[in-house]
C-alpha cells in the first residue's frame, strides 16, 4: 500500500482505512450496535461506509432510553458542495427523524479563511450562503435544529476562550500536523470546532453528542473528548466514515484539491453532466476488452460506480447482490453498470435540487432565520462556564 496522509486540511495518497482507524485510536462498529438501530437503517450505516466510532454504542443507548441526544455536523465553506460533502447532513437528518436527535450545524467560514491562502473573507462568506442552500434543502426540523455561522455568531468567542485554556500547543501541533509555517489561526481554530461539538450541551443541557463525519475530521473529536469532562460536559461521540471515492480512484477522496472541477459530482449537476462524468472518469473494475471481460469478469470492489451504488444509491439488497454477481461473472459490462449508476445519482440529485429550488423560492434568509440561535440560547452561551 502506498503512503498516505490524512488531516482535516489535507488528504493525500491511497487511504488505508483500517490503519487510519488504528492510528487514530477509534473502534470498528460492532454489528450488534447497528442491529439496534430503527429500520430502515440508513444505507451508508447498514453497508459499512460508516465504519469506525467512539462511544456510538452509548449514544444509541441514550437515544433508546429517551434521553436527549444530539448531532453536530458542519461545513467549512471553501467552494460549492459536492456529493461527498452532503452525506453527513443526510445522516444527521436520519438521526433526527428516526431517533429524535436535535441537530447543530456549524459553518466554519473562519476555518476556511485561515487555511486556504487564496480565499478572502468575502469569499468564505459567499460560499457559506451558497452552501446553506444545500444544507437547508436537506430539510431539518426547525424546532430541533440550529445553524451557527462562526464569523456572525460571535457569542462563541467566550466558550472558545475557556476551552482553549485547556489545550496545549504541543497537542494541537501534533494532532493536526502543524508546521512552523502554519499561521497562528490554525493553532486557534481547533478550539472553535471543539466548542461547536459542545454547543448542544451548552444551549440545551448536558447530553450525548454524536458527530457523524468522514474520518479526516476525527482529530477534532479526539481533542474535544479530552476536554469535555473537565468542563462539566459529557464526552463527545463520533461516527466516522470512509471518503466517498473520487471518480478516478476507489481509495481516493472526492475532492477538488488536485482533481479539478470536472472530476467531482456537484450537487447542482444535471442528468447529462452526471452521465458524462461517470462515463468519462469513473474508475472501472472492468477488463480492457469485452472479450476479456466476458472471460475473466469485472472486479466490483475497485469499481467506483459499483461502490457508489453499494454505499449510497442502491437501497435494494437483492438488486445490489444481483449487480455484483452479474458484473463479477462478466455478464454485465462496465457501460451498463455506469448507465445504471448515473441514473441513480441523477434521481437523488433531482430530488435534492427540487428542495433547493424551494429554499430559493421562499428566500434563503427567510428559511435560514428559522434555524438561527434564539435569544435565550445566545444568553446560555454567554452565561456558560463562569466558574471555570
Ligand atoms: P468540510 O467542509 O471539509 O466537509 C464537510 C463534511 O463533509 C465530509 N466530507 C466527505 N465525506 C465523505 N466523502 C468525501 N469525499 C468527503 N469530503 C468531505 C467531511 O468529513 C465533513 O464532515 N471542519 C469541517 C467543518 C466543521 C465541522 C464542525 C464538521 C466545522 N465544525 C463540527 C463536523 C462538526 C470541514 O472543514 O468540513
Amino acid at each position: 500500500m502506498a503512503d498516505f496522509k490524512v488531516t482535516p486540511w489535507e488528504v493525500e495518497g491511497e487511504v488505508d482505512y483500517e490503519k487510519l482507524m488504528r492510528d487514530f485510536g477509534a473502534q470498528s462498529i460492532p454489528r450488534e450496535v447497528i442491529s439496534k438501530l430503527p429500520e430502515p437503517i440508513l444505507l451508508p450505516l447498514r453497508r459499512g461506509f460508516f465504519y469506525a466510532h467512539r462511544d456510538f454504542d452509548k449514544f444509541v443507548e441514550d437515544a433508546k432510553r429517551g434521553k436527549p441526544v444530539s448531532i453536530v455536523t458542519g461545513r467549512g465553506p471553501s467552494g460549492r458542495m459536492h456529493l461527498g460533502h452532503i452525506l453527513p447532513f443526510y445522516t444527521a437528518k436520519w438521526f433526527q427523524e428516526k431517533m429524535g436527535a436535535s441537530v447543530l450545524i456549524p459553518i466554519s467560514d473562519d476555518e476556511k479563511y485561515l487555511v486556504k491562502r487564496k480565499l478572502k473573507i468575502r469569499d468564505v462568506e459567499a460560499f457559506g450562503r451558497d452552501n446553506l442552500i444545500d444544507i437547508l434543502a436537506v430539510g431539518f426540523d426547525p424546532e430541533k435544529t440550529r445553524i451557527v455561522i462562526d464569523l456572525e455568531d460571535t457569542e462563541i468567542y467566550r466558550p472558545t476562550v475557556i476551552v482553549s485554556k485547556r489545550v496545549t500547543y504541543s497537542t494541537i501541533r501534533a494532532v493536526f500536523g502543524l508546521t512552523n509555517e502554519s499561521n497562528i489561526g490554525w493553532v486557534f481554530y481547533p478550539a472553535i470546532q471543539m466548542v461547536h461539538l459542545f454547543l448542544p450541551q451548552i444551549i440545551w443541557e448536558p447530553q450525548r453528542v454524536l458527530v457523524p463525519v468522514a474520518i479526516d475530521q476525527d482529530p477534532y473529536i479526539r481533542v474535544a473528548r479530552d476536554v469535555a469532562e473537565r468542563v462539566g460536559l459529557v464526552k463527545t461521540a463520533g461516527l466516522l466514515s470512509k471518503f466517498m471515492p473520487s471518480l478516478e480512484s476507489p481509495t481516493g477522496k472526492m475532492s477538488t484539491s488536485g482533481g479539478g472541477e470536472e472530476k467531482v459530482i456537484w450537487l447542482t449537476d444535471d442528468e447529462k453532466t452526471v452521465r458524462k462524468k461517470i462515463m468519462k472518469y469513473a474508475f472501472s473494475g472492468g477488463r480492457p476488452t469485452v472479450e476479456e471481460h466476458r472471460r475473466l469478469g469485472g472486479i466490483p470492489e475497485i469499481d467506483v460506480s459499483f461502490l457508489y451504488l453499494l454505499y449510497f444509491f442502491e437501497e435494494d439488497d437483492r438488486k445490489i447482490k444481483e449487480i455484483e454477481e452479474r458484473y463479477r461473472s462478466g455478464e454485465m459490462l462496465t457501460g451498463e453498470l455506469k448507465e445504471y449508476t448515473a441514473k441513480k445519482i441523477s434521481g437523488f440529485l433531482r430530488e435534492h435540487q427540487r428542495r433547493r429550488e424551494k429554499v430559493l423560492d421562499e428566500g434563503l434568509e427567510v428559511v435560514l432565520d428559522r434555524y438561527r440561535l434564539r435569544d435565550e440560547e445566545r444568553d446560555k452561551i454567554r452565561e456558560w462556564g463562569k466558574e471555570l
